[in-house]
């Protein structure tokens, strides 16, 4: 459990594997959760809200991986205000110290009278007895009244004081649908204050939404009266239009500390790192003028800003990039390279590998050194989220080979070689309207799936004809979407792996959808 914070520092809850995996088309593995989860220990984040072990065998087992493998880091689960749900939680948790159950109920009328059909009384009697229940798993409980920004004060006051005295420690005020702004939050919270009569014997929490676009104004606005926990996702993922953005709130306090004169225990140098494995791990790339952790935050344009910044940097920026871990595009190894230089070069960018990987990252680094004369840092990135997808996806489908004809007069054909999980190697040959078509049809036909490729983007890692090609791909399945990402120097080549990759999650992720529609 977190000391009860002093009042110059701001808790740091991060929810990208819970809220932000209810992003429209994320989906992780649990080794993909646990990967990020380290991330955000070497992030200093406070608390890490891994997911919501009631609703699915899979969330259940990274809830319970993460808060025994995980160490630094308060790690909390969601549970509804249902007796079954907290009991799962309480048992995920089991024999944890450090760990929180989340219980969350509605309490606007809108959601009572629509959604939960269900009066003031009976929800307030809920919220009460899953702060009582919970509280048999775990001292550490906070509460969450959804949608409180659009709650009737009055009644919100009531139920916040009923569960503090239940023993909820920490009360969480989401502005679910991102309908708030700064000043009207800030009220509410000050409101709060000084209407919950024993609000002093628990942390004041907010969560906003994105809709409007304010959500990290909404949680600074909420900090600056009284909050002094901040829930939200790295890059802003999240159910909708996302949460409020970590490393945009947690700057700002740390830019801005002439201002807030407050405090967070995170090491900003970890953002950029945070910011892109989990924008690979998730298939959502960063756009590229995001707040502190676009490609573009730190690059200037017009030559009077050019001219400022080379007098003196402060004249065009206000952060430091190496502050954030922002990557530039620094050439560091070549094709003359060796394994020492490359072992040493990803231990500095946070990679540390057996000879075993390194042999197998060697391979395809000295490849890319081939094509390629300056392989940089994003470069080596590209190269070590593509071992990751491979090595997280253990026994699934790789691709072996790939061959295609395609050009203006030509027919489009693809052959490829797939690796198969019973560890034989299968063929296909295919025609399509195009290279790519082909070969997700040749693929379709070596897997035997009917997905249904909705989306397909290409991009280059750095700049310049011979740049690394990232190709993302979503497909569908029974009305769910999966993700997929893949890398290489030839573009057709990075589309069969990024297909071949949200197939492998959706046989992964499929089989373990969550089930959480049953309101309560
Ligand atoms: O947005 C919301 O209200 C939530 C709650 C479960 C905290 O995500
Ligand atoms: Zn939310």
């Amino acid at each position: 459990m977190i000391e009860r914070a002093n009042d110059n520092k701001v808790i740091i809850f991060d929810t990208t594997l819970r809220d932000g995996e209810q992003t429209a088309g994320a989906g992780l593995t649990v080794e993909e959760k646990i990967r990020i989860a380290r991330q955000l220990a070497k992030l200093k984040v406070d608390v890490i809200e891994a997911g919501f072990a009631g609703s699915s065998p899979g969330d259940f087992e990274a809830v319970k991986r993460i808060a025994n493998e995980i160490q630094g880091p308060v790690v909390a689960t969601l549970a509804r205000g249902v007796a079954s749900d907290i009991d799962a939680a309480g048992k995920a948790l089991d024999g944890v110290k450090n760990s929180r159950i989340h219980t969350f109920i509605s309490s606007s009328d809108v959601h009572l009278m629509h959604q939960m059909k269900k009066d003031r009384e009976s929800i307030m009697a809920m919220a009460v007895d899953s702060v009582k229940r919970a509280k048999q798993y775990v001292e550490d409980v906070e509460f969450s009244p959804m949608d409180a920004s659009r709650t009737e004060p009055e009644y919100l006051y009531a139920i916040l004081e009923e569960v503090i005295e239940a023993g909820a420690t920490t009360v969480n005020i989401p502005d679910t649908v991102g309908y708030s702004n700064p000043k009207e939050f800030g009220e509410l919270i000050r409101s709060i204050k000084s209407k919950v009569s024993n609000i002093e014997q628990a942390v004041i929490s907010v969560h906003c939404h994105n809709d409007l676009g304010m959500a990290t104004a909404n949680s600074l606005g909420a900090i600056e009266a009284g909050a002094r926990q901040i829930e939200g996702c790295i890059n802003g993922l999240g159910e909708r239009a996302g949460n409020a953005a970590l490393e945009e709130v947690i700057m700002a306090l740390v830019t801005r500390k002439n201002y807030y004169n407050l405090q967070t225990g995170i090491d900003t140098k970890e953002i950029g790192p945070s910011s892109r494995l989990i924008s690979s791990i998730f298939g959502f790339p960063i756009q590229y003028n995001k707040a502190v952790v676009g490609q573009n935050a730190f690059r200037h344009s017009s030559g009077i800003h050019q001219d400022g910044f080379l007098k003196e940097k402060s004249t065009f920026e206000i952060m430091e990039s190496e502050n954030v871990g922002w990557r530039g595009e620094a050439l560091v190894l070549g094709k003359l390279s060796g394994r020492a230089g490359l072992r040493a070069r990803l231990k500095e960018l946070g990679y540390t590998l057996t000879d075993d990987q390194l042999n197998e990252v060697f391979v395809t680094f000295k490849e890319l050194a081939d094509n390629k004369r300056e392989v940089t840092d994003m470069d080596l990135d590209a190269l070590m989220s593509e071992q990751h997808r491979i090595a997280d996806i253990k026994s699934r489908y790789e691709v072996k080979e790939i061959n295609v004809v395609c050009g203006n007069l030509r027919v489009p054909k693809a052959e490829v070689t797939l690796l198969c999980p019973d560890g034989q190697e299968r063929f296909y040959s295919s025609n399509g309207t195009g290279p790519v078509d082909a070969v997700c049809k040749a693929i379709d036909s070596i897997i035997d799936t009917e997905v249904e490729l909705t989306e397909f983007s290409v991009s280059g890692v750095t700049e310049g004809i011979d740049s690394l090609g990232e190709v993302t791909i979503r497909i569908e399945h029974n009305g769910s979407i999966y993700s997929g990402r893949g890398s290489d120097k030839d573009i057709v080549v990075a589309s069969a792996k990024a297909y071949v990759n949200a197939i492998n999650r959706l046989i992964l992720i499929g089989n373990q959808e969550k089930d959480i529609t049953e309101v309560v």
